[in-house]
């Protein structure tokens, strides 16, 4: 009984057997400490000095408040009260553990606190790593999701799929110098993304110049890219003027509807953009620039390289890193969200609180959108202007879309009749093969096909069989 830690006034008179008992509590798993009524460390098990990793003889006969002050068993001999489950921690120890702490009664009177706990500090270690790597996750993905989605690309709206992947690659563009020519039909965002390029990229507080090259007349394009020198020609100003390739010096050019520029300034610009040089027109001098370069275009490049219409030394000066917008039909899912982000702002501008009817939403799923975004967009600023109910109705949409919508189920119905006509057809087919089979005989064919034999005779006449 010595090498036990039992504290030696301890009685185990009222034992049955008090050496299976001590096996027990000796074998146990989880560690054991039991105090007395006065807080007094009267038993600690072999479990307890290994999981703890004290010897018996430091514990065993000291106050539990001078070891752990902190210690549950302390509540339990002042409130009598079980305290189950506590996590705590043994500050001196450095350990954590979990304690089911138990008073002991004997004759209603508490005469000690039994206590089982567990060693949770390797728990504890490894859910505290998980939470930091659930930090760390966390943080990984707010800068994912920052990534993704840069401020200067939180306007353009969408989740589709194709779209996404499309904003992303234009996102890693905006990173870089790269040239990029983007692609798409009118009103699917090319301007949009453009600005969200630069206003992303190194070059944000330098200027943004952005040319229209079909809206300006062909013999003005080439003074407002690449500027004059006074007196260059008639109505030329006095001091000259900076063109807009050299206004664009350390920022971004973004030369829209590059497909409409003539051949022959064409070749200037390429020359340009390969020199990084650019020379006024009646100038002598030539003046560096650093530009990076967005172009546009609604025309397919690669056709107007057929038609001689556009250089391919060109388009592969601009096609370095290439972006192609979605047409809106193509990307339908977007609809809905498009149609409310339009509603929400100019309902806001208009300061009204107008709702889209159902009926309408599933019309705009429906339509084609040639216009694209852009369409959508007007449809919506129009229909909040006129809509005076709670409800955006079919009557608050231009003529224009609601015929258009109209023709469009003409069309699809005409397609059914079509198909119609292709059942016709096999009909005819079927009951001239039964009248060949039958050696013309009626009765027969009749009993082939299955058919009434009015009906029959009715389709003989339809379809002028003999
Ligand atoms: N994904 C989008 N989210 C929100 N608004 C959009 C989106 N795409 C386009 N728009 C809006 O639609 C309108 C047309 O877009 P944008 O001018 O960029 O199209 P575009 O492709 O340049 O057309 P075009 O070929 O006619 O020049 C703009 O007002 C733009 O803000
Ligand atoms: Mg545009």
């Amino acid at each position: 009984m010595e090498e036990l830690s039992f504290y030696k006034n301890i009685r185990w008179d009222d034992l049955c057997d008090q050496s299976f008992l001590v096996m027990v509590l000796e074998s146990m798993y989880d560690a054991l400490v039991v105090v007395d009524s006065t807080g007094l460390i009267v038993y600690v098990n072999p479990a307890y000095t290994r999981e703890l990793n004290v010897k018996s003889s430091k514990v065993v006969g000291k106050r539990m408040k001078d070891i752990a002050p902190e210690s549950i068993v302390l509540k339990v001999l002042e409130t009598g009260m079980p305290e189950i489950g506590v996590q705590s921690r043994i500050i001196k120890l450095g350990i954590d553990v979990i304690v089911n702490s138990t008073p002991i009664f004997k004759d209603g009177k508490l005469t000690g606190v039994v206590s089982v706990f567990r060693n949770i500090t390797t728990i504890r270690n490894l859910s505290e790593q998980l939470e930091k790597m659930k930090d760390y996750q966390d943080y990984l993905q707010e800068q994912l999701l920052k990534r993704a989605l840069p401020e200067e690309f939180k306007g353009i709206i969408g989740n589709n799929t194709k779209f996404r992947s499309m904003l992303t690659r234009a996102m890693l563009a905006a990173r870089s110098e790269i040239t990029i020519l983007i692609q798409g039909e009118t009103g699917t965002g090319k301007d949009l993304i453009a600005n969200a390029v630069h206003n992303a990229s190194k070059r944000k507080k330098n200027p943004f110049i952005e040319i229209n090259c079909a809206a300006i007349p062909e013999n003005l394009l080439e003074s407002e890219l690449f500027g004059y020198e006074g007196g260059a020609f008639t109505g030329a100003k006095k001091g000259g003027k900076p063109g807009k390739i050299e206004l664009a010096d350390k920022g971004t050019l973004f030369l829209d509807e590059i497909g409409d520029m003539s051949i022959v300034l064409q070749s200037k610009l390429l020359r340009a953009l390969q020199e990084k040089r650019i020379e006024r027109i009646g100038g002598i001098d030539s003046i560096k620039v650093d530009i990076r370069l967005i172009a546009a275009t609604n025309q397919n490049l690669e056709t107007l390289i057929q038609e001689n219409k556009f250089r391919k030394d060109l388009f592969y000066r601009l096609n370095v890193f290439s972006i192609e917008t979605i047409p809106l039909r193509e990307r339908r899912d977007d609809i809905p969200i498009l149609s409310y982000y339009f509603l929400k702002k100019f309902s806001e501008e208009e300061n009204k609180k107008c709702k889209l009817s159902e009926n309408v939403l599933n019309k705009f799923m429906e339509y084609n959108w040639p216009g694209n975004i852009r369409e959508l967009m007007n449809i919506v600023e129009a229909a909040v202007v006129t809509c005076n109910s709670r409800f955006i109705e079919l009557r608050h949409l231009p003529a224009y879309f609601t015929a258009a919508i109209s023709m469009h189920r003409t069309k699809k119905q005409n397609e059914s009749f079509r198909l119609d006509s292709c059942t016709m057809k096999v009909e005819k087919e079927c009951i001239m093969n039964a009248l060949k089979e039958s050696n013309n005989n009626k009765s027969k064919a009749i009993k082939m096909l299955c058919i009434s034999r009015s009906a029959f005779y009715e389709k003989l006449k339809k379809y002028q069989i003999a």
